[in-house]
């Protein structure tokens, strides 16, 4: 079958500077028999301010074309004037989500023993936290559904419709029971039913279909404000949640906060049916305030990677990533912050 053959999207800020530690640290586990040729795209804020381009057609079809991406973030300085606020976002990052059919955006959290918590004693207390969110990926209020009237005036009136069809929501539903059959068989359903009531009870009936389906699985809901309770208080609840574009966002950075931090925290964009290339990328962003710096965490761009591995089956080496970045952060506990380039090296010398 050759060589991985990956598509490499560094883009913006840190970004560069995370990927350059998975690339590192893929190098090190993908075995010499199967092999890696990375090929690397620039696009980004950079990019753009150069050339005016986001993502050209020719550009997309290339990646299209490839294994698997493995990106690092994307989005400029806040408030450039040469930079449209969500012109990258929108015209790079959730293009390749939208165009390559990216629908479960996979993002799992948990707790490392020795890496330090905001959480409580007293929650840390009641055990190991473990869970991943199974967000929709492809619909929702990122769909650019909306639009502006009388913009500038006293009477502006600004729409963003979120979208939510039966088929959008059942492929991501019955993706997230599979992924809850395999783990410890708790889905949990965050929405706002009670308010978003349209959407919510496309979401609800759904997950009431595929749950006749999994009597093996316990099926909770819980509505997207009370979860930001329950992620502080008591997040070993948790084993799958599953939940929209907009609140899956939310949900992950603070899953991301109050386990090990945002510098931790990877995400798989996967297209299950496997018609396109899916793409790994830290939950973070591009990090301007510290960009440059050699001060990022690349572990989240690390675990990103491993994902990337159990995707394309090579389950072996994804766990060894995942066991490497266990004993680091475990040898570490306590120690002065280390640069970017010190952790990725110290997680590729445990590879290879
Ligand atoms: P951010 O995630 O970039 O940063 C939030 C905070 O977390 C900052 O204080 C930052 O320094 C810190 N942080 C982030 N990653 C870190 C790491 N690896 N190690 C240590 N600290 C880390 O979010 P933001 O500031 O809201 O967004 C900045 C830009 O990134 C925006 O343009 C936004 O649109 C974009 N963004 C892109 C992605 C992506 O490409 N997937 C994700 C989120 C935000
Ligand atoms: C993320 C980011 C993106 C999102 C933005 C940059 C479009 O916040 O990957 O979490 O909202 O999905
Ligand atoms: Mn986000």
């Amino acid at each position: 079958s050759g060589p991985l053959r990956l598509a490499v999207v560094p883009g913006d800020g840190i970004g560069p500077e995370v990927t350059a530690e998975a690339l590192k640290v893929l190098q090190a586990v993908v075995p010499a028999e199967v092999g890696l040729t990375p090929t690397r795209y620039d696009l980004g804020a950079e990019h753009y301010l150069a050339t005016g381009e986001v993502l050209p057609d020719p550009v997309l079809e290339e990646i299209r074309s490839h294994d698997a991406i493995l990106l690092g973030a994307v989005g400029g300085k806040p408030g450039d004037p040469n930079l449209p606020p969500g012109l990258l976002e929108r015209g790079l990052l959730l293009r390749l989500r939208f165009e390559l059919d990216h629908y479960v955006n996979l993002r799992p959290s948990r707790t490392y023993p020795g890496t330090p918590s905001p959480l409580s004693e007293e929650v840390l207390a009641k055990g190991d936290v473990d869970f991943i969110v199974v967000r929709e990926g492809t619909e929702g209020p990122y769909t650019g559904n909306g639009g502006a009237l009388r913009v500038g005036t006293p009477a502006e009136v600004a729409t963003e419709v979120s979208v939510n069809t039966a088929y959008g929501v059942e492929r991501v539903v019955r993706h997230a029971f599979a992924r809850a059959s395999g783990r410890r068989k708790r889905l949990t359903l965050v929405h706002k039913t009670n308010v978003l009531t349209h959407a919510g009870a496309v979401w609800w009936r759904i997950t009431q279909e595929v749950a006749a389906e999994h009597p093996d699985v316990e099926v909770d809901y819980m509505h997207v404000d009370a979860t930001m309770i329950h992620l502080v208080t008591d997040p070993q609840r948790f084993d799958v949640i599953v939940t929209d574009n907009l609140f899956g966002d939310i949900v992950t950075d603070l899953a991301g906060a109050v386990t090990g931090g945002i510098g931790l925290s990877a995400s798989g964009n996967i297209n299950a049916d496997r018609t396109s290339p899916s793409m790994f990328e830290p939950v973070h962003g591009s990090a301007p305030d510290i960009a440059g710096q050699q001060v990022a965490d690349p572990t989240a761009a690390i675990l990103s990677a491993a994902l990337l591995l159990e995707h394309v089956d090579l389950p072996a080496q994804a766990a060894a990533i995942e066991q490497a970045v266990l004993d680091d952060l475990a040898e570490q506990a306590g120690a002065a912050r280390r640069r970017t380039a010190e952790i990725g090296d110290a997680i590729a010398t445990r590879l290879s």
